[in-house]
């Protein structure tokens, strides 16, 4: 049975009498105005369908805990984000990267907001002989896999990015992992949504109700009582949604890992300190930089393992610190622009769950892991064919939701 209540002070559904109940043509409501929420409606509203989402953040509220999206690095990053055995899962990584040119164009035209879709690639470096071992596979599967990557010599990275520092022991080039601001795309794809016709409703989704004997139909209760009917409910509130109370136990464990980073700049007048992603090993940690126009830099991330605790550590900030001086070390003139904290949504396989459950009308659209922003155009349009057609595209069918249930996992 998934925890009950909600988290963080919101207020409890047992406390507070059902207020009213609204029943206008909506037929999908969508739990989550995080990137794959907020891609699923926009999507799904497209293709007319008249969409409902619930999300108690406002979207331009920066870095709550609650909202990964927010706290992204935005690296649209495929290739060096390859790992053995997740080979199905970086297709479709390289699959979504694919349609994002197509979908910043759509999306920036339907918004009349720019993501910062930056088209400068990845640099991945190693920093000791170890780290450039574990380079090496990594490159052969992205060569077995087809992706396009260089093999670069240490000289070869300094010349790329001067301000590498000259010990790092050589690196891989990855010409077509990207990058965007997912700040920016979140407030585009409220944008484009509310144009398209998703309405929005601020409130703490609570509990999903089944359709009762007397013909009651599906629909989502939130914390102060409003229910909400629909034909389809959409849980995509990261590891959030485990709290949602569902008809049956369908949403397995969504897996809390933590992330802490900081957003820094160069200080004004200075020259970017990157021009493209860096991502480096650092005696086995990894680490990244991620630049935008701006001068933004993005230095991350820890990943943690402590369920919902989204503290911000000191040694937490300092092993990212570290690791990035290590690699750049200008980072230490970088101007320190806000400190995060993220829990991205583990699926017990580390894959997103999309789709159908078992229970008809939900669907998930979950567990996206380290990928919710690299996966989202991908999302956008598998989620919108399966509240549709019922079913997913031959491609997704290996991240249909139903393949995990709660009594499957380890729990
Ligand atoms: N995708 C980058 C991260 O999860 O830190």
């Amino acid at each position: 049975m998934p925890a009950k209540g909600v988290e963080h002070g919101a207020v409890r559904t047992n406390d507070v009498p059902p207020q009213k109940t609204i029943h206008p043509t909506n037929t999908v409501v969508v739990i989550g105005g995080g990137v794959v929420g907020r891609v699923t409606a926009w999507r799904a509203a497209q293709r007319g369908l008249a969409v409902t989402l619930v999300e108690p953040d406002p979207v331009t509220e920066p870095s709550t805990a609650r909202a990964s999206s927010t706290v992204a690095a935005g690296m649209l990053t495929p290739a060096t984000e390859a790992a053995f055995g997740e080979e199905e899962l970086m297709e479709l990584g390289v699959r979504s990267a694919r349609l994002y040119d197509g979908f910043v164009a759509e999306l920036e035209e339907a918004s009349g907001v720019d993501v910062g879709h930056r088209r400068t690639g990845t640099l991945l470096v190693a920093f000791d002989r170890d780290d450039l071992a574990v380079l090496t596979d990594l490159h052969a599967l992205q060569e077995r896999l087809g992706i396009p990557t260089r093999r670069l010599t240490s000289r070869e990275c300094r010349r790329l990015e001067p301000t590498l520092a000259p010990g790092v022991r050589g690196g891989v080039l990855a010409p077509e992992d990207h990058s965007v601001n997912p700040r920016a795309l979140l407030l585009a794809l409220a944008l484009a949504g509310e144009r398209a016709g998703v309405r929005e409703f601020s409130g703490y989704a609570e509990e999903v109700t089944s359709p009762g004997p007397g013909g009651s139909r599906l629909g989502v209760r939130l914390a102060d009582g409003t229910a909400l009917p629909a034909d389809q409910v959409v849980l995509a509130a990261g590891c959030w949604g485990e709290r949602v109370r569902v008809p049956e136990p369908v949403v397995p464990p969504l897996r809390p890992v933590k992330g802490q980073l900081l957003r820094a700049r160069v200080p004004s007048g200075e020259p970017p300190l990157v021009t493209r992603t860096v991502r480096g090993l650092v005696r086995g940690f990894p680490v990244y930089l991620v630049p935008r126009a701006d001068g933004e830099v993005i230095v991350g991330a820890t990943q943690e393992e402590l369920g919902h605790d989204t503290s911000l550590t000191v040694g937490g900030l300092w092993q990212v610190l570290r690791d990035a001086r290590e690699l750049v070390p200008g980072v230490s003139e970088l101007e320190v622009v806000e400190t995060c904290v993220g829990l991205r949504p583990g699926s017990p396989d580390n894959e997103p769950l999309l789709g159908p459950t078992r229970v008809p009308g939900l669907h998930l659209a979950a567990g996206h892991f380290r990928h919710g922003v690299l996966l989202a155009p991908v999302t956008g349009e598998v989620m919108a064919e399966a509240l549709t057609t019922g079913a997913l595209p031959p491609y997704a069918r290996r991240f249909a939701a139903s393949r995990w249930t709660r009594e499957q996992t380890w729990e």
